[in-house]
């Protein structure tokens, strides 16, 4: 059957899928944090909506993919993501006695990959134990990430490195000033609202000469790439979601997230803008993706 005939019969059934039903809201967020959020507009992929409507649809849509999201991951980018994840790993070269902040780190891919790159050196000496903090405002995500922990074994009394898991929001973080060596978001700042205040936060919990890393989807500086590309992703990521995950929305929202995000010089005045030093980007597979790095001094 053709891509658009697969692609009109899904959406003639996705009223059913459970992203539009009523679910609970939010649980673990308290009413003091919702009422934070302003009634001010943003973008939630290319809806216009109030922060915080964007700030629950964006909570929703992490908690129903949980479950499936690695799975889509690897389907999704053909295990790509995984060499992005590696390279991006290579390129912050942790040492002993580093201490991350993994933000919006989900289901773990960061910390694990962080835990393998060390314990892929020599042995630590006694006074340099590193440490990670896998935040994320959500804990279905945590939760999943947790098990995976346990069964891959990146626990402290098994791979000698302490593991926290935090449910907590990047633009204001329950975490001290001046506290970790490095801090790494990948494909979790353009989920954010306020983008400036997800980065003055990694500069305050970053102690001096500590290193802000972000891997995040971006833009393609090739405008025939960008169409192949926006082809791939509008009519083909929703489907795979809906297919795979039962998820037409999320995946949806996915793309359009993308497409919304500043484009890589853009994202790298914001990080100096934030203080950063020492701000430079490396574009992955074209610009689909790119690590911005900066340096608190
Ligand atoms: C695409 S996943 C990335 C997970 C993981 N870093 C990875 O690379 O596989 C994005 C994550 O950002 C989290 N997130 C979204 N907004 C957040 C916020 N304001 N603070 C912390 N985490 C957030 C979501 O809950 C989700 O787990």
């Amino acid at each position: 059957m053709p891509l658009r005939r697969i692609t009109a019969k899904l959406l003639k059934t996705r009223a059913s899928v459970s992203f539009f039903r009523t679910r609970p809201l939010v649980t673990q967020v308290s009413d003091k944090e919702s009422e934070r959020h302003s009634t001010k507009q943003t973008h939630f992929g290319y809806q216009t909506v109030d922060e915080e409507e964007k700030w629950k649809k964006v909570h929703e849509v992490f908690e129903t993919v949980a479950e499936k999201y690695d799975l889509m991951n690897d389907a999704m980018s053909f295990g790509i993501h995984r060499l992005w994840k590696d390279i991006f790993m290579a390129r912050l070269a942790p040492t002993h006695g580093t201490k991350l902040l993994d933000m919006a780190g989900g289901t773990g891919d960061i910390t694990f990959r962080y835990i393998n790159y060390l314990k892929n050196l020599n042995p630590p000496p006694e006074d340099k134990k590193s440490s990670v903090t896998v935040c994320d405002i959500n804990q279905a995500m945590l939760d999943v990430g947790k098990v995976r922990a346990e069964k891959q074994g990146y626990t402290w009394d098994r791979c000698g490195v302490s593991v926290e898991w935090v449910c907590g929001d990047a633009e204001q973080l329950q975490l001290p000033d001046d506290t970790f060596t490095a801090y790494t978001i990948a494909f979790g700042i353009r989920n954010c609202t306020h983008v400036d205040r997800v980065l003055e936060e990694a500069y305050r919990v970053l102690a001096p000469g500590g290193r802000f890393m972000c891997l995040e989807f971006s833009h393609i500086p090739n405008d025939a790439l960008q169409w192949v590309y926006d082809q791939y992703s509008f009519q083909v990521i929703p489907v795979l979601g809906q297919l795979i995950a039962g998820q037409w929305r999320p995946y949806q929202y996915l793309v359009e997230s993308i497409r919304q995000f500043p484009n890589q010089e853009k994202f790298k005045s914001m990080i100096e803008d934030a203080g950063f030093r020492q701000v430079t980007y490396e574009n992955l597979t074209f610009g689909t993706c790119a690590i911005h790095s900066g340096f608190k001094i």
